[in-house]
């Protein structure tokens, strides 16, 4: 079966979250699984400069402004498409922020072009091939379904993958021209949002298939209390939803250690680069956005629990300027707490295996890589009982830990007292190095990688195309 993955980030050319992380390791996960998957992305300065042999295979004389081109790259083994687009993407800055740290204003425009770039290729082919159907990730890539309707496809079809609801690529009705969107469809059946053009909804509505990140996530999202107001429109595709865990590249996250006593040197050094003083509590890590999902401000004034019961805190991330702030004031404060502002990849390793627990409270999280990478390197996660997060870490549960199956903490609700009690029990669990050692080797034992899922995909993906 032969996809297009449809993606505004994608690892190793760009990223800003997790979305990039699985964008750029399905299409190898899925070469074992008869799907062949070829990645569209757009042409970001960072992505032309990485792949400056890729060769044209299309010219696009206008798209939304100005000229456009598809390029024929590679990522990994597989094939990449660039949409060149210069007047949408050759700009210094973030991929979906300004330097003014606001959107780009032309966002809409930005991200449709790479929707009816897409739709394109599913009309006519793109360098003599032509996808049977499209996997479409999160609101940039929502509006495929519409174009293709509009070109007259009626043989592609769409799996809308949801990364994260809490982006909806929300637009003014005004753009409705500019944006070349059929305006019968501006309707609440269609892709109006409370009068704007919404292209989550649109990828919702219109794509035959829609799926989120982790099983939890996906029952989560038929709520009030997380849908953020797309849970109706989920309920009424609950037929076609599906929640499908992420996995982790295991090639690209293996601990250089065959059992958590590998860890000590790592440990050591991670204690330096922080300027944390030597000790014998857990080392606890956080490699994250800072933002409110994050849940990271409830950690912060828990914080004296991990203290009070002997563990350290170094933390790694940027966002928020509050949370920063917060952060940098903790770190003045406590010896114990070690801070890194800012995107570092290497050091987010070193954290990551030199670590003893790794550390994400958050307030909602659709699947979550960073626990899983702990799960990998033995270093227990310590995280809040919702979406991907109650997926994948057994909670050490009386019973769990009498069966020693247990892989680390989880605590609900989300709330400064119940992450307290759950630090405490860290720490608790630490003081008892058989049960720790026994955690650690059980979490390095799980199944984190693709297989499972992307057997997952390939099954939706060959049902849809049958
Ligand atoms: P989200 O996509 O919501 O940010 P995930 O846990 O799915 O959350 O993915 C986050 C990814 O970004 C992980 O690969 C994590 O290691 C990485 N990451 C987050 N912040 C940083 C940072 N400051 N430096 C390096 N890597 C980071
Ligand atoms: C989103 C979610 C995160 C998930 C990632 C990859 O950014 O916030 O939980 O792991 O997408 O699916």
């Amino acid at each position: 079966t032969r996809v297009l993955s449809v993606t505004s980030e994608c690892v190793p050319l760009v990223k800003t979250g997790g979305l990039a992380d699985v964008a750029g390791a399905l299409p190898a996960a899925l070469a074992g699984q008869g799907v062949e998957m070829r990645t569209l992305l757009p042409g970001y300065p960072a992505v032309l400069a990485a792949q400056a042999d890729a060769d044209p295979v299309r010219q696009i004389p206008d798209l939304f402004g100005g000229p456009a081109r598809i390029l024929r790259g590679s990522l990994g083994g597989t094939v990449l498409y660039i949409l060149d687009a210069p007047h949408l993407y050759a700009r210094d800055g973030g991929l979906y922020l300004a330097p003014d740290g606001k959107d780009w204003p032309d966002n809409p425009q930005r991200f449709a072009a790479l929707c009816k770039a897409a739709a394109l290729i599913g009309a006519e082919g793109v360098d003599g091939w032509r996808p049977r159907a499209l996997h479409l990730h999160d609101w940039q890539a929502g509006l495929a379904p519409v174009y293709l309707r509009q070109l007259g496809v009626q043989d592609v079809r769409c799996l809308l993958t949801i990364h994260n609801i809490a982006f909806q690529g929300i637009a003014p009705a005004h753009l409705l021209g500019a944006l070349g969107l059929p305006a019968q469809l501006f309707n609440p059946q269609g892709f109006e949002y409370w009068g704007k053009i919404s292209a989550l909804k649109a990828g919702i509505v219109f794509a035959d298939k829609v799926s989120t990140v982790s099983p939890t996530y996906a029952e989560e999202l038929l709520t009030p209390e997380f849908g953020m107001g797309m849970e109706g429109v989920l309920a009424a595709r609950s037929a076609d939803f599906t929640g499908i865990l992420n996995g982790i590249d295991l090639d690209a996250w293996t601990p250089p250690y065959q059992t958590p006593a590998g860890k000590a040197p790592l440990r050591k050094a991670l204690r330096t680069e922080f300027g944390l003083p030597e000790s014998d509590g857990p080392l606890c890590v956080v490699v994250s956005r800072l933002t409110g999902q994050k849940g990271l401000d409830l950690l912060i004034e828990a914080l004296p629990v991990l203290l009070d019961g002997g563990g350290q805190l170094a933390v790694l991330g940027s966002g928020d300027a509050g949370l920063e702030i917060a952060f940098r004031d903790a770190a003045a404060r406590h010896p114990g707490v070690g801070l890194r502002l800012g995107y570092d990849e290497a050091l987010a390793r070193r954290m990551i295996a030199g670590g003893d627990a790794i550390l994400v409270p958050s307030r909602f999280e659709p699947c979550g890589l960073t626990q899983l990478y702990g799960l990998r390197f033995g270093t227990l996660p310590l995280v809040a009982l919702t979406g991907g997060l109650a997926d994948t870490v057994v909670n050490a549960s009386a019973a769990a830990l009498a069966a020693g199956v247990a892989t680390g903490v989880q605590f609900h609700p989300v709330t400064v007292q119940a992450l307290s009690r759950a630090l405490s029990r860290l720490c608790a669990l630490w003081r008892q190095p058989a049960v720790w050692d026994r955690m650690a080797r059980n979490a390095m034992a799980q199944p984190v990688g693709w297989d499972a899922s992307a057997g997952a995909y390939a099954d939706l993906f060959r049902a849809m195309t049958a």
